[in-house]
């Protein structure tokens, strides 16, 4: 959430912040600024919305003499989305400028403070109380690394910041809590980001910042220091990634793209750890011994958002397949209670970004009791993989949609193989049953292939259905997560209300809404609970609810109950939520572009949530 960069170097500043900014667009896009050192001045330029309307304003400046510069991508937190509270901000006398991503908990006692004393505010944000704070420090030492250091003491909350002085032109300070933030490493020119994109196309040789560390980069020099000045060697590192073209490759939209690169991503995600299904599941990243892994008393699974639906669904897999006892929980209720995780507990943190923050503090907390830590994720080189014990990275590729999609799909993969790995190990579940789930993960992709080339039902099921505001999806067993999946992706991008209930569940309440103003989607894949499902489906059209089913089953009664039928091909009941969940994907893409909704950046969102 919130993007920044910071360059010091001699190319156009502007423009390589611009850039990057774009890389970062991601984290948030309620406004954008910069501020850089030209011409001997700190000059600030900032705009409301997306960053397109900063490159507008930018278009008008030709700036001269730059040395340095800093830019921010803003989601908001304190103060309204609007231009006054874009970043950067700067002190009362406009010498200094910076950048901020997180949240200063203290920033009110803060503001009185400063107010007291004579500061003036001018936003609405907790991150003008920094810009101050520092001011104040550099008016008494002269030196902004000291006057950061100095202020960095009194903050309380999450921060990476990236700092500018117009009395040290050359001369760029960043340091972080709880936030991200790398240095990057150019030939004459450093740059600081809060992730890689914004800098790969520069330089791939990065320093990634620990928590209380501070950098202080001019063209050729960068130092890292504790928060007393005390140098810190730290070590360089290479990206492993080209830099990538990121574009829509003639997609409308990035999601749609996303969407259709699943087969693919399910591929990748199976290569190398399943051969054929006879071999066992290669899961070398799995750090536990043998031992380790019979012993297992407990697993939690712990995430956000579409990982935690992922969490959810693999909860029944590794129960049904291991007899280990699984609990799934939000990494932000997880982590404001007592629980009794221990080191007996395997505790696996899903995330395709790997910086959400209430992730990373759940994890560390199983870590501090002992806990060994799984980290699924798309991003190993996130904050969560460099503390994991075990990395499983699921390679889905950089997503740029704000709505998970294939990542989600790259998880449930991940997830499927660490559930066979561990009961090939514990010899815990039937070897045969083993070896048809694994013939049937390779099948996956062709499988997702043939929805993906047979969309028109779905578009014409999205068309009939874009102008309802509620819908209703139902599941149970291992697709109830499915549903609140699905419903999670049309609430994200067409702002339509989406309930995901357990059909079982419906006639507890739930059906009290139900007529004809509420479509039900039932998600119906036979298994165990088809007809449980089906019955809730027909309690709810005695209630005048229009039915939609997703289903691969072949009954044709269905036609007489359900006014859409989502065809899927068949498959294990365990692995359905693959398939099943890429019509849901899709319903939801074609209603908010029916209602011509900004599907890859929906209002409110960021893809990545680094604050609590
Ligand atoms: C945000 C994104 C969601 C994502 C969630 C968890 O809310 O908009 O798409 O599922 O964060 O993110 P993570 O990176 O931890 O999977």
């Amino acid at each position: 959430m919130c993007g920044i960069i910071g360059y010091v170097g001699s190319r156009a500043v502007v423009q390589i912040l611009l850039e990057g900014l774009g890389k970062l667009e991601y984290r948030g896009y309620d406004s954008a600024g910069l501020a850089v050192n030209s011409a001997g001045k700190i000059k600030v330029f900032k705009a409301e919305g997306k960053l397109q309307n900063l490159k507008q304003v930018m278009a008008n400046y030709t700036l001269s003499d730059t040395t340095a510069g800093i830019g921010h991508i803003r989601w908001a937190t304190h103060g309204a989305p609007n231009k006054i509270n874009a970043h950067p901000h700067t002190c009362n006398c406009g010498k200094l400028a910076l950048v901020h991503n997180g949240i200063v908990e203290n920033y009110k006692e803060l503001r009185e403070e400063l107010t007291a004393e004579g500061c003036v505010f001018k936003t609405e944000t907790d991150t003008e109380t920094v810009a101050h704070l520092i001011a104040q420090e550099y008016g008494r030492c002269q030196s902004l690394p000291k006057a950061v250091r100095a202020a960095a003491k009194r903050l309380k909350g999450a921060y990476a910041l990236c700092v500018m002085h117009q009395d040290e032109p050359n001369l760029l300070v960043g340091t972080r809590k709880n936030a991200p933030l790398i240095v990057a490493l150019g030939e004459n020119e450093n740059y600081l980001a809060s992730d890689c994109p914004a800098i790969i196309e520069y330089t791939k040789r990065v320093i990634y910042l620990d928590d209380d560390e501070f950098a202080v980069l001019t063209p050729d020099s960068v130092l890292i220091t504790d928060a007393d000045g005390k140098q810190i060697f730290k070590k360089e590192e290479i990206l492993p990634w080209e830099p990538v073209a990121i574009n829509k490759m003639g997609y409308k939209h990035f999601m749609l793209k996303e969407i259709h690169e699943q087969p693919d991503v399910i591929r990748n995600a199976l290569s190398g750890k399943l051969h054929d299904m006879n071999s066992p599941v290669i899961l070398d990243e799995v750090k536990l011994t043998a031992d380790e892994i019979r012993n297992l008393k407990r697993i939690e699974i712990i995430a956000c958002g579409t990982s935690l639906h992922a969490a959810m669904i693999a909860k029944y897999a590794i129960e049904a397949f291991t007899n280990i006892p699984v609990d799934v929980e939000c990494s932000s209720e997880y982590i404001y209670r007592k629980t009794v995780t221990d080191a007996k507990t395997l505790v696996i943190g899903i995330s395709q970004s790997g910086e959400t923050s209430d992730t990373i503090t759940a994890i560390r907390q199983a870590k501090a009791v002992g806990s060994h830590v799984l980290i699924i994720t798309n991003r190993p080189d996130s904050i969560m993989a460099r503390e994991a014990h075990s990395l499983i990275p699921v390679n889905a590729g950089i997503e740029v949609s704000v709505a998970a999609t294939k990542s989600f799909n790259a998880q449930l993969i991940a997830l499927y193989l660490f559930a066979l790995f561990i009961a090939e190990t514990k010899k815990s579940f039937d070897e045969g049953y083993i070896a048809k789930l694994k013939h049937e993960l390779l099948q996956l992709p062709p499988k997702v292939e043939m929805i993906l080339s047979h969309k028109e039902n779905i578009m014409k099921c999205a068309k009939t259905f874009a102008s309802f505001r509620n819908f209703i999806y139902i599941a149970r067993g291992i697709n109830y997560a499915t549903a609140l999946e699905g419903a999670l992706k049309l609430k994200e991008i067409s702002y339509i209300n989406a309930t995901g209930y357990p059909a079982g569940e419906l006639k507890h309440g739930p059906i009290a809404m139900l007529d004809e103003t509420m479509p039900v989607l039932a998600v119906l894949m036979p298994g165990v609970v088809y007809d449980k499902v089906l019955s809730n489906a027909e309690e709810a059209k005695a209630r005048n609810a229009r039915l939609i089913a997703l289903t691969s089953s072949e009954d044709a009664a269905l036609e007489n109950l359900f006014e859409y039928i989502l065809k899927v091909p068949p498959v294990d009941e365990y692995l359905s939520p693959v398939i099943a969940s890429v019509p849901l994907q899709l319903l939801a893409y074609y209603i908010a572009e029916f209602l011509g909704k900004d599907v890859d950046q929906p209002r409110n969102l960021a893809k990545s949530v680094t604050v609590e």
